[in-house]
């Protein structure tokens, strides 16, 4: 094997660790809040329900039948409720 196909190996290999690393546990933004905490259970159907930000904000404080009250609060409510509403 030419040692600069090796290199090329070894480089893009290093691109999928990087990608696939332990990145996303610690991602704090509405969108990795948001597939933490809700799309588990709700995949990408809340975003196509349309709500407005404070229809979804009273479901994360108050829950509904079968979810939770308070999964998120404060802060991480408002940014996640803020992202999944129209
Ligand atoms: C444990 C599973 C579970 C998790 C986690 C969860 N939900 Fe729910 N959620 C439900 C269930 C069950 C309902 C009631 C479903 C229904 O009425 O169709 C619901 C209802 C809702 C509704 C009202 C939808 C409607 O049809 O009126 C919204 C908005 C919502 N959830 C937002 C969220 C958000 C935002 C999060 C993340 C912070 C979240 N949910 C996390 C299970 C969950």
């Amino acid at each position: 094997m030419k040692k600069f196909q090796l290199i090329a190996i070894i480089i893009s290999s290093l691109g999928i660790l990087i990608a696939c690393g332990p990145k996303t546990t610690t991602d704090t933004s509405a969108k990795g809040l948001s597939k933490k905490y809700c799309e588990n259970c709700h995949g990408n159907e809340i975003k196509e329900l349309g709500l407005s930000k404070d229809e979804i904000l009273k479901v994360i404080k108050n829950g509904d039948k079968g979810m939770e009250a308070n999964i998120l609060k404060g802060e991480d409510a408002e940014k996640v409720a803020e992202y999944l509403s129209k």
